[in-house]
């Protein structure tokens, strides 16, 4: 134990996801407080109520016409025509719109500018958008896409990572980070140990699949509802395609049905196109995918291979690492640099390397093009060091959550990332003894493996995993964000900032933070959609900073408004602004209290600013894109899963019995909220790495493209004992509430279940040896890792 522990008290003293989530605040905020408690979801009522409006809710404008895709049926080929005559004679078609009718750029404005906006001499994917069919109805515009001819001459695809880095087919240059002398260390190792691993990739799934409705307005403007993590990236897109300046395109989204990564970019797509053909028509066009073209269309996490070999002492200690990092990036690069980039810097996940280095290659495939999701890369860099320590452990006949902790970043020596940022607010040893102690992982071990004893067909298997994870977008210039607060007459308040909600939570939180600021109740503060007339040049909602970046710039622009308040009761009362205070819906002098409502209308009658605009930049990060060396995150978000399940080794089924997390996430603002994203994330996260498997043919098809044949988890799938604690430490460094990221971070927790999957394998041989099985560990995966 080291000195930390003893500082440290136990979260939540196993209040679990049945209490009351405010009980989990290490003290209890003030009553009046709007934050450190668990309000609900500011849209709660009105989604349950179905009275929450999504893009396609918003009623229709009179000659609203429909679109759909046209798609390519072909993985690889040269594009000779396309005869769209069935199509045209079919009842309610207006038209098609195809590569001709870009008035601006026919790329799409991507950051590599490596992607059509439909594509013109080639095909590069099965789905890739050639056109559309404008018609009346949405059914009309479907029916008729799928009866276009296009004239492919085949060319060979190349469908897996492995095949085109044989071939050397890239969207972008590889990336290599070194430290020490890797080759050296391996020479001079003790043990070392080589192998394979392929992890599949995962469709967002959100409910609310892509969707746009795009309105010509006066004098060549354009208002675009979008469903969007990045309303100004929308903007900037259909400018771009269109040929316009910015300020003539707006881009308004109230909420997302769920984004997960996948509305980052690729709801631009859907933006361009449906502009593309309101222009055309000189009418508003909504375009909206069914459930089977947006699998199709839209690209998914990365898949990745991975090859390794690792050094290592008797106690498990790691002295040395090679690993390549094959990321399947689909046709085109997408954010495929910056998400490569975060698997390379999640490959420590929460251990130390001494001596390393990982080369990360950037595959180009015939498959849609592969794009953020819920961790950005961070899953695909944790879940391969986690498969490493594991199969250590196996080697050397030790526990695998002893490697674990022998391999932990500590102090001094140990405390500097393979990317040369310094690890300040390490919490990981606390943090796992915790978890350990709390979910009795000793005893559960031992009495698993007596339970295996005496079980022949069914084995059971236990892993506590950590995950650190670093909270900032790597490129630093995205670190910024604005909003706009408006106090009205009445004292009620409105807030609106560059962020977006797809059912985060995030509106909600900031709310809170805004009133706090002011001192009013939480019910005095609205949210509004996401508008780029509003704030501009928002960032992507996205890295998980969601919250720490808008909510800081609208408490910001709070301050900014109580600041005129409190000067102008000082000069009233004679005091000084200082000595004025803001609670409860009451402004306090030394010398009187008045309401907050009585003082705004005062400062009106006295023609004092009661609205303001924040702006917030996140301090101290750098780093050097080539090198990818510096300070790429502000600080690191912490947690630890310790998952029980249970394998049946005649079919390959598994169950996930007990999950116990412990995470953090600073002062919670909201403690139902961050609760609600450790459980969805992790539950995604399960999916992804049990029954979620996406199989293309051997055309290039993608076979699994729809519920039908592609399982993400269900209410069933939810482990019957599932407890959620908050680690009670506020965030070290300084962030909005003392708060941390809660978005992506606990997606990774879910590696402990294929940890364990993997223990419950090893149960089942019985020998000292790695245990080879691939992701996602379908019953097909478990079999042949049984077999192996
Ligand atoms: N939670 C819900 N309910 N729906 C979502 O789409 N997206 C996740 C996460 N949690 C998502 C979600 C992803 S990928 C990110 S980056 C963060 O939310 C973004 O929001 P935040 O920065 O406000 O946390
Ligand atoms: Mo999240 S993958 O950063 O949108």
């Amino acid at each position: 134990m080291n000195m930390r522990d003893k500082e440290f008290t136990p979260a939540g003293g196993g209040a679990g996801r049945t209490a009351a989530a405010g009980e989990q605040r290490p003290a209890p905020a003030a009553p009046d407080s709007a934050v450190g408690v668990s309000r609900p979801h500011e849209s709660a009522r009105a989604q349950v109520a179905g009275s929450a409006t999504y893009v396609d809710d918003i009623p229709e404008v009179k000659g609203t016409l429909h679109a759909a895709p046209i798609l390519s049926n072909v993985a690889h080929g040269r594009l000779l025509g396309v005869n769209a005559a069935a199509a045209l004679a079919l009842p309610g078609v207006r038209g098609v719109v195809l590569a001709g009718d870009i008035p601006g750029d026919p790329m799409l404005a991507t950051f590599v500018h490596d992607e059509p906006v439909f594509a013109r001499d080639t095909v590069q994917h099965i789905g890739q958008v050639v056109g559309l069919v404008v018609a009346e109805t949405v059914m009309q515009a479907r029916r008729a896409a799928r009866q276009v001819q296009l004239k492919i001459d085949p060319l060979p695809p190349v469908m897996t990572p492995r095949e085109a880095h044989a071939k050397q087919s890239y969207v972008l240059p590889p990336v290599t980070v070194r430290r020490g002398e890797p080759e050296a260390a391996l020479a001079q190792s003790p043990h070392r140990l080589s192998g394979q691993l392929q992890v599949g990739g995962q469709e967002h799934f959100y409910l609310e699949g892509q969707v746009a409705y795009a309105l010509p307005l006066e004098q060549g403007q354009w208002w675009v509802y979008s469903s969007t993590q990045h309303p100004g990236e929308i903007q900037h897109w259909v400018a771009h395609a269109l040929g316009i300046e910015n300020n003539a395109v707006t881009v308004e989204c109230r909420r997302m049905g769920g984004g997960f990564g996948g509305k980052e970019t690729q709801a631009g797509h859907l933006a361009v196109w449906a502009t593309l053909a309101a222009r055309k028509f000189r009418c508003p066009v909504k375009l909206r995918l069914d459930r089977d073209d947006d699998f199709m269309v839209t690209g998914k996490r990365h898949p990745f291979a991975y090859d390794y070999t690792v050094g290592f002492d008797g106690s498990g200690l790691v002295t040395a690492l090679k690993l390549t990092m094959l990321a399947d990036c689909g046709f085109s690069a997408d954010l495929s640099g910056p998400v490569a980039d975060r698997a390379i810097f999640h490959a420590d996940n929460a251990y130390f390397l001494s001596d390393v280095e990982i080369a990360s290659y950037r595959c180009k495939t015939n498959t849609q093009s592969h794009t953020a999701f819920r961790g950005f890369g961070g899953p695909q860099g944790v879940i391969v060091i986690e498969a490493i320590l594991g199969d250590i452990a196996r080697t050397l006949g030790l526990d695998p959550f002893d490697v674990r902790l022998r391999n932990l970043y500590g102090i001094e020596e140990r405390n500097v990332t393979h990317y040369q940022m310094k690890v300040e607010d390490n919490i990981l040893q606390p943090l796992l003894s915790t978890l350990a102690q709390s979910s009795h992982y000793r005893q559960r071990r031992e009495a698993i493996a007596a339970w295996n004893a005496g079980s022949p067909v069914i084995k059971r298997g236990i892993a506590l995993t950590p995950v650190k994870f670093g909270i900032s977008f790597t490129a630093t210039l995205f670190n910024q964000a604005g909003a706009l607060v408006h106090v009205y007459l009445d004292g009620s308040v409105q807030v609106n900032h560059g962020g977006t909600e797809m059912g985060q939570g995030l509106n909600t939180k900031v709310a809170q933070i805004v009133a706090d600021e002011l001192g009013v109740p939480f019910e005095r503060v609205r949210s509004t959609a996401a508008d780029t007339s509003k704030v501009p040049n928002a960032s992507a909602t996205a890295a998980s900073s969601g919250t720490d970046l808008n909510g800081r710039a609208a408490q910001y622009a709070a301050r900014h408004v109580r600041d005129n308040l409190a000067a102008f009761v000082a000069g009233l009362d004679g005091c000084g602004a200082g000595a004025v205070r803001f609670a409860g819906g009451r402004v306090t002098s030394p010398k009187a209290t008045r309401s907050f409502d009585e003082v705004v209308q005062a400062a009106y009658a006295n023609r004092i600013q009661l609205w303001s605009d924040g702006f917030y930049r996140t301090p101290k990060i750098h780093y050097d894109k080539l090198t990818l060396t510096g300070r790429p995150f502000y600080y690191f978000a912490y947690g630890a899963a310790c998952s029980e399940v249970a394998i049946d080794t005649l079919t390959g089924e598994s169950r996930v019995l007990k999950v116990d997390i412990l995470h953090d996430v600073g002062t919670s603002i909201n403690p139902a909220l961050d609760i609600g994203q450790i459980e969805g994330g992790f539950i995604q996260g399960m999916g992804w790495l049990t029954t979620e498997q996406l199989v293309w043919n051997d055309k290039g098809y993608l076979a699994t493209h729809a519920p039908s044949t592609y399982k993400i988890p269900a209410t069933g799938d939810v482990p019957e004992h599932f407890k959620v604690d908050l680690w009670p430490e506020p965030n070290r460094e300084d962030n909005v509430g003392g708060s941390k990221a809660v978005g992506e971070p606990p997606f990774m927790l879910a590696v402990s279940v294929r940890e364990a999957i993997r223990d419950a394998v090893a149960a089942a041989q019985g020998g000292s040896q790695p245990v080879r099985m691939d992701a996602p560990a379908t019953a097909e995966n478990v079999l042949k890792a049984l077999k192996a």
